[in-house]
């Protein structure tokens, strides 16, 4: 999660050069504007509406953001890290499913 999203949905972004250079400058801002706008993992203290479709969006490829790829392979999940993500992502940020008997 950390690797893959908090650049745009937390306050612990790391800006890269080109993020100074418009302008790629506004585009990156918009970016993690809008990422921490609709979801910030540093922001505990308000209410993350969106916390509960975190599993949907990396289950559907939504997120991360396709462009944001490329300059950031470290990002880039592996189908093992994915289904781990979602499955740490379904337990603590919902969608609150009904456990499967064990
Ligand atoms: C390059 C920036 C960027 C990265 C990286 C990124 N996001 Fe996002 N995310 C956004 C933006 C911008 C929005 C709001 C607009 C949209 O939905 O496309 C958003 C929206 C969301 C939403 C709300 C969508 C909805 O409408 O329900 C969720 C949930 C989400 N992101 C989860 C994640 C997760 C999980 C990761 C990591 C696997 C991630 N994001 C990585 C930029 C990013």
């Amino acid at each position: 999660m950390r690797r893959a999203c908090f650049d745009c949905h937390s306050n612990q972004t790391v800006w890269p050069w080109y993020s100074y250079v418009a302008p790629v400058s506004w585009l990156v801002q918009n970016d993690v504007d809008g990422g921490r706008q609709h979801l910030n993992f540093s922001e505990w203290d308000r209410p993350q509406r969106h916390a509960k479709d975190v599993a949907a969006q990396v289950k559907q490829g939504e997120m991360p953001l396709w462009f944001y790829l490329p300059m950031h392979p470290a990002a880039r999940l592996t189908a093992e890290e994915k289904r781990a993500l979602i499955e740490g992502a379904e337990r603590t940020l919902g969608p609150q499913t009904t456990p499967e008997p064990r």
